[in-house]
């Protein structure tokens, strides 16, 4: 299996490099500027190649203090060595007992499902907050078995108290799809934790038995385009649907722990039917029947305008690379206010931080 041989490839911890150490802003406020440009700027985009962080940060998020849910009373951010963070995260992904062997896909639903409440119009919602902690939108039906995601967190928040949950949760999402073969998603810290009262209201997220109209409206609300949908649409690359959460189920492809554009490829390369069975309305390939496609995902083919971008991406993995790694990188910074942020956090992978052999 594929998965297996991204996990055979991955050094363990003991050969990692000394992780950096990554100074946050202490800057406090809500205002909607751009960060201040610091002299060490250059040193960190360098860190990582300015094709890969470069692009996608580029945003204003503008909470309005006078929502209630704005979130204005959290801790300061403090000085968090967050490879070690993200190392830890590494190492604690692959689990034979759970799903398909990785922690991994839940991961990135986590970090999706965290920011993707936000609202441009408002400010409101996002990644900021991390306010999925709380009864009312835990208990939200898009976000069942999320409590796997976040109890799996929980040892890691244990070891370093001084990362917010909502740093954590984006930070989880990022590690996930670089250690599963994804691309580099540039990644700042900074984010602080709300309370009861900044949960956003239920029906944030998108429906699955549904078309291309309801995609747009859920995700132009966030500030995405069509583009950015079908790039973002392809982290179904990974895990599964489940019978016990949001009541589909099967995988979107053979190698579930492994982020590719096997997705767009299996979305025009193999036949799909409607499923006969008595769960809700889902696709099955003709093939073999074991994979599956949502309604939402079956519009990326037959809506016109979303349509030749998934051809590109099925066609082109480096273009859905380097388009995916740009509005992921946008997804888990919705709500953020700028001035809040840090600077770009470089966070290798694993298997770029093995020492050099002489
Ligand atoms: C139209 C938009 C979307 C819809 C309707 C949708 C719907 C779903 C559904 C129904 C599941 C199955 C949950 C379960 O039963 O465990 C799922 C899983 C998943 N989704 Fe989405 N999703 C959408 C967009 C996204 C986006 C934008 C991302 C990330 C960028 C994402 C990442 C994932 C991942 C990684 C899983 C697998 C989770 C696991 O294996 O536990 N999805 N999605």
């Amino acid at each position: 299996m594929a998965f297996a041989s991204v996990l055979r490839s991955t050094p363990r911890l003991a050969s990692r490099a000394a992780p950096q150490i990554a100074r946050t802003s202490a800057r406090r406020g809500y205002a909607s500027g751009p960060a201040q440009a610091k002299s060490n700027n250059g040193l960190l985009f360098g860190a990582l190649g300015a094709a890969v962080v470069g692009g996608g940060l580029y945003f204003y998020a503008r909470p309005d203090p006078n929502d209630q849910r704005t979130i204005k009373d959290a801790a300061s951010p403090k000085e968090v060595d967050y490879q070690a963070v993200y190392n830890a995260i590494a190492d604690s992904l692959e689990d034979e007992k759970y799903d398909d062997g990785s922690y991994g896909p839940v991961l990135v639903r986590l970090a999706w499902h965290a920011s993707g409440t936000y609202d441009k119009n408002t400010g409101n919602g996002g990644s900021n907050g991390a306010t999925m902690r709380f009864a009312p939108e835990a208990n939200h039906g898009a976000n069942a078995g999320l409590e796997k995601a976040r109890a799996h967190l929980e040892p890691i928040k244990k070891k370093f108290p001084e990362i917010t949950y909502s740093d954590l949760w984006t930070l989880a999402g990022v590690c996930a799809v670089q250690e599963l073969g994804g691309p580099y998603i540039p990644w700042r810290a900074g984010r602080k934790d709300g309370n009861v009262e900044n949960c956003t209201p239920d029906g944030r997220l998108p429906d699955a038995d549904k078309g291309a109209d309801h995609i747009r409206n859920i995700f132009y609300r966030m500030g995405f385009n069509d583009e950015e949908i079908v790039a973002l649409s392809g982290a179904h690359a990974l895990g599964r649907c489940h019978t016990d959460r949001s009541g589909f189920d099967g995988p979107w492809q053979y190698a579930p722990t492994t982020f590719s554009n096997e997705y767009f490829r299996l979305l025009f390369d193999e036949k799909w039917q409607e499923r006969k069975w008595k769960g809700p309305p889902q696709f099955e390939n003709k093939t073999d029947k074991s994979l599956m496609m949502l309604r939402t995902d079956m519009a990326l083919v037959t809506d016109k305008a979303f349509k030749p971008t998934a051809q590109k991406y099925a066609k082109d993995e480096n273009a859905f690379f380097s388009d995916f790694s740009k509005a992921f990188s946008k997804l888990i910074h919705l709500g953020v206010p700028t001035a809040q942020l840090s600077e770009p956090v470089p966070l290798k992978k694993i298997e770029d931080q093995a020492p050099a052999t002489a």
